[in-house]
């Protein structure tokens, strides 16, 4: 498998673990008030980068090069940076507009390169194709 595809993975079982423990703390304590982060944590932070990891699994040529690491590095960080700071905004810290924003349009901008990678052919990105098959 491709280091990216290992990386998107790892990333993804970090996230499920820490969605599932605040939906469980969610239940126990019958406050729901972030399930807003709980949510994204779960679909953005775990079900996307798993989509992502065993697209680049899939398609090993396209996992070459210095835009899949990216894609990894934008789109992480994206997911942490808005859903740590909406879980804030959502506990009523002051200030939690602003890292939201910033993370979201990380978040959005790692899915404008996941775009352009699934739409160009590999050898767009300078991939040996020969290489990589
Ligand atoms: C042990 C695992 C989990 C627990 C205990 C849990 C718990 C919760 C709780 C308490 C809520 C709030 C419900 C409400 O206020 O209406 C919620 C909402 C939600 N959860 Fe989870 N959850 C778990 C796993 C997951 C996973 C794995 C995903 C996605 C992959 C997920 C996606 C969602 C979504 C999308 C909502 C929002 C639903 C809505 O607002 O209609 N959850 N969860």
């Amino acid at each position: 498998m491709p280091s990216v595809s290992h990386l998107f993975f790892r990333a993804g079982i970090v996230f499920l673990m820490v969605g599932i423990g605040l939906g469980l703390a969610m239940s126990i304590s019958q406050n729901h008030d972030v399930t807003g982060a709980h949510a994204h944590i779960n679909l953005l932070g775990w079900v996307t980068s798993a989509v992502f990891g065993a697209y680049y699994a899939l398609n090993p040529a396209k996992a070459q090069g210095l835009l899949p690491r990216l894609h990894f590095w934008l789109y992480t960080a994206g997911v942490t940076v808005m859903t740590a700071s909406l879980y804030f905004l959502l506990k009523g810290t002051p200030g939690m507009e602003a890292p939201v924003a910033v993370g979201s349009l990380m978040v959005a901008a790692g899915v404008l390169i996941a775009a352009w990678v699934i739409f160009m052919p590999a050898a767009a990105q300078g991939v040996r194709l020969q290489a990589a098959e």
